[in-house]
């Protein structure tokens, strides 16, 4: 496998160019999500958002924001992009990866999104019991989900997903 472009903590001074592989990525459907209402009147998390870097480029990105489902702290992973020249070599996946160690290190016990379960289960997410997570607005659950960071983090998670 070629070597994959470095994944470092997004900065303050990275916003505006990772804003713009998102928008190319997703679109003007962007907004349309229903996790964006999770991202309305939130901040990502500075030291656990990551980015992958090409020479001065940004290539890839995964923000990280704080949420809760039910009464538990949780991090929602996305958006989640990656340049089209740099696409299936397994950055995504590094992303992904390195977002959730960064979570993990930071403390955080909980990962939730919603994506694809066959891609994200290479890192391991699995899907929410449909009846017990409630999501703010129309969403596939068989797309909500998780990864405990800690042990015993997802067990018999439940309620709704919330921005703090
Ligand atoms: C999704 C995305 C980040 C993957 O990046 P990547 O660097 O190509 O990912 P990887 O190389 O780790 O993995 C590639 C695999 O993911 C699959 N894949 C790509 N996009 C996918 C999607 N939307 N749903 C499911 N699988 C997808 C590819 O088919 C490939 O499968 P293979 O390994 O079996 O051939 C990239 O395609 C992208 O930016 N897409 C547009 C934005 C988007 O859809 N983000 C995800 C929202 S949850």
């Amino acid at each position: 496998m070629s070597k994959l472009p470095p994944i470092t903590l997004e900065q303050p001074e990275d916003f505006a160019v990772v804003e713009s592989l998102i928008d190319q990525a997703f679109g003007p459907g962007r907004y349309a999500k229903s996790a964006e209402r999770l991202r309305e009147g939130n901040s990502h998390l500075a030291g656990v958002s990551v980015v992958a870097r090409e020479g001065g480029a940004i290539v890839g990105c995964a923000r990280m924001w704080p949420v809760k489902v039910g009464d538990r702290p949780a991090v929602l992973l996305g958006p989640f992009a990656v340049a089209d020249e740099q696409r299936n070599k397994g950055l995504g996946l590094a992303l992904v990866q390195a977002a959730c160690k960064a979570a993990a290190d930071a403390g955080h016990a909980l990962v939730i999104l919603v994506g694809d379960a066959k891609f994200f289960a290479r890192a391991k997410f699995e899907p929410v019991d449909p009846k017990a997570v409630f999501f703010p607005g129309p969403v596939d659950m068989r797309r909500v989900l998780t990864l405990a960071l800690k042990p015993g983090a997802a067990d018999g998670l439940g309620g709704a997903v919330t921005r703090p």
